[in-house]
């Protein structure tokens, strides 16, 4: 299997904040890999970084074989990101939304028509099209995140805590939805979450930080044996401890 997203030896601070302080790892095709770690370890950062949003200050990130600084062109166009506080427009209509966001990828008027409908119909918002933003719940508005994230049809998803302060069936709803997509229509995604039950249902691949650097790393199971734990949430306390 081959590497979608390299993420390699990578550095980030803030001041005198080192928010990613040596960093690797991969994220392989048809995978997904989980990034977990307590509140201020670096997750957000990392994802930002291999989203084009912020340069790290050193090391190496490629998407597709696509360096983020010399590329951030071609990378933007590989990765679709949901990031917590959706980036919707709020006055616009659901359609309009991915409209907008289709076109920024250069997609072309028939494309896009046939796509936004695809993606209406893949994340069951078919009903809410000619609804305004503002009118939908935080589980629909989390749902046309995602509709955004993949309207240009990219490889790798990112999710920054897609389901958090949604209620249990919505989340659910949106955990299926995720897997479904990355499993069927093999692409890879990075989820960052607080959220053991979604890690251990989604994720592949867990890489564990604390304080910029990666403390931990492989499946769920491989990390229970190894910390000789019974589930994921003592995996992360016993190794945020050490
Ligand atoms: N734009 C910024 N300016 C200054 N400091 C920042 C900035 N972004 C992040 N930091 C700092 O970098 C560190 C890592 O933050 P980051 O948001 O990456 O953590 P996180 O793992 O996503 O945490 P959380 O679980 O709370 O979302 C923190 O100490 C944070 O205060
Ligand atoms: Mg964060």
């Amino acid at each position: 299997m081959s590497e979608t997203v390299v993420v390699s030896n990578i550095y980030k601070s803030f001041g005198k904040v080192a928010a990613v302080n040596g960093l690797s790892f991969e994220v392989r095709e048809g995978e997904i890999v989980g990034l977990l770690g307590p509140n201020g370890a670096g997750k957000t950062t990392t994802v930002r970084i291999i989203s084009t949003l912020i340069k790290p200050d050193k090391g190496v990130v490629t998407v597709s074989g696509f360096n983020v600084l010399t590329n951030p062109k071609e990378v933007r166009d590989e990765i679709g990101v949901v990031f917590e506080n959706a980036n919707l427009y709020e006055k616009l209509t659901v359609v309009d939304n991915l409209q907008f966001f289709g076109e920024l990828h250069g997609l072309r008027a028939f494309d896009l028509k046939r796509k936004i409908f695809e993606m209406l119909e893949l994340v069951g918002l078919k009903e809410k099209a000619k609804d305004k933003v503002a009118t939908l719940s935080k589980g629909m508005k989390q749902k046309l995140s995602i509709a955004i994230a993949l309207v240009h049809n990219p490889k790798v998803l990112i999710l920054d805590e897609p389901t958090s302060g949604l209620d249990v069936p919505s989340a659910r709803s949106l955990r299926d939805m995720i897997k479904r997509i990355v499993k069927e229509e093999k692409k890879s995604a990075i989820l960052c979450t607080h959220n053991m039950l979604e890690a251990q249902y989604l994720s592949d691949r867990i890489v564990l930080m604390n304080r910029g650097q990666k403390v931990a790393e492989g499946t769920p199971e491989e990390l229970e044996k190894m910390s000789g734990v019974e589930n994921l949430e003592e995996v992360f306390l016993h190794l945020i401890k050490e």
